[in-house]
């Protein structure tokens, strides 16, 4: 036995450094895309612990809850200015004057789980405190209040490497023996989705969204993107998500300016990417168009399959894109996506998208197989796939179905 163990340890010595050091996130805590809200998307800045109590009491009363919102995490300006004495991280006394412990209670009482954000440098994107030099401790902290979801940030990294400083993060959450979901924010400028699936829960893929259909605004070095820039820069990440890791097209804009068509079609693509549903509008106020997309449980359905797998852009023509999500039971989400503003008449037909998927290796079987249609829009079953149909797509928008065996 000790003979077998020095020429072990002999072989691991020779092999040295490069041996893998892998993180080993906390497993399970994402079998499906992770679902909320946050506050950045409306609030900014400016949130505050009256603010982000109303959330919860308005997660729990639309229903939010029942659907599957499970999280409410405070984005970035949270912190204080300072640490304590020890080092400890606080929250700006201000915004949150009965602390975040009171606020963590108060959001599980209600059924719900509390997120923070923080940074991998030593100031976050809005200027505020980051977790350079105190990952432990502030995952500690973290723990302490009764944290169940961090975001940590990429700001201001200082040539800090990416492995490094999310490996060191994930390792510091899983010590505090506390199940934390851990969900990077680096843009995708390091590709982590060849790389994080050990480390994190999910990746933000992109720049920041915002709240416009087609547009990409810059700001010197940075810029924002919208719903269909977005959606181009995730289509070849497919191969790369599946429960417990997955692609984050970013929070949502649902409710904060767009159409509603355009709404719609932001929602069903998220959903029909596997991407997490993190909302971002101020559910306390709602237009009943709003509560009427996110809550649609037929297409959140579609984003919360077990199977994980994202849609395949099987074909686009003239601004029209064909959408294929494979679902357990042998079903199918066929979202088809209006790119342009003027509404399209199209026909449907069926044998044209008789394909295999070699990504997941599901074949439609559409030329041969009849498939019974349910339209998740318009909540209501619509023939099956034997004959062919014109169908209108209006601007901006989509039409959504299920297809499922005979
Ligand atoms: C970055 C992130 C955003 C948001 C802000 C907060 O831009 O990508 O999602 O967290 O920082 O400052």
């Amino acid at each position: 036995m000790k003979k077998f163990l020095a020429v072990t340890l002999a072989s691991v010595a020779i092999l040295g450094t490069s041996l893998p050091v892998k993180a080993q996130k906390w497993e399970g805590l994402a079998p499906t895309p992770p679902m909320g809200w946050s506050s950045w998307n409306c609030f900014g800045l400016n949130l505050d612990e009256e603010k982000i109590r109303g959330i919860a009491d308005a997660m729990v009363e639309n229903g939010l809850l029942d659907a599957g919102y499970t999280y409410v995490n405070l984005d970035d300006a949270w912190q204080n200015d300072t640490r304590d004495e020890n080092g400890n991280i606080l929250p700006d006394p201000q915004k949150f004057p009965s602390g975040m412990k009171a606020l963590s209670d108060y959001i599980h009482d209600k059924g719900l789980k509390f997120g923070v954000y923080s940074d991998v440098g030593c100031m976050t994107c809005g200027g505020h405190l980051g977790s350079l030099g105190h990952e432990y401790q502030d995952a500690l902290q973290y723990a302490r209040w009764g944290v169940d979801y961090l975001k940590y940030d990429w700001c201001n990294n200082d040539g800090l490497t990416p492995k490094g400083a999310y490996k060191l993060m994930s390792e510091a959450l899983k010590a505090t023996g506390r199940p934390i979901l851990f969900s990077m924010c680096e843009w995708g400028n390091s590709e982590p989705w060849t790389w994080a699936q050990d480390v994190a829960h999910m990746w933000r893929t992109t720049n920041d969204i915002h709240a416009k259909f087609d547009s990409y605004k810059h700001y010197g070095t940075w810029g924002t993107s919208g719903i269909l820039q977005l959606l181009d820069r995730n289509v070849h990440l497919r191969s790369y998500a599946g429960p417990d890791h997955w692609n984050d097209a970013d929070m949502l804009e649902v409710g904060n300016g767009m159409s509603v068509n355009e709404d719609r079609a932001h929602f069903s693509m998220w959903c029909m990417l596997a991407s997490p549903l993190i909302l971002g509008n101020d559910i306390r106020n709602m237009s009943q168009e709003t509560k009427d997309i996110i809550l649609n449980k037929e297409v959140i359905a579609v984003d919360q399959d077990p199977l994980g797998h994202q849609a395949l852009r099987y074909l686009t023509d003239s601004g029209i894109e064909y959408w294929f999500k494979p679902l357990v039971n042998d079903e199918w989400a066929f979202c088809i996506l209006n790119r342009t503003l003027e509404p399209r008449e199209i026909t449907l037909d069926w044998k044209e998208f008789d394909f295999e998927d070699l990504t997941f290796h599901r074949k439609t079987d559409l030329g041969s197989k009849v498939y019974k249609i349910r339209d998740l829009w318009k909540h209501k079953d619509d023939g099956t796939t034997e004959k062919n149909r014109t169908i209108t797509v209006p601007g901006h928008d989509v039409v959504m179905y299920r297809l499922s065996a005979k």
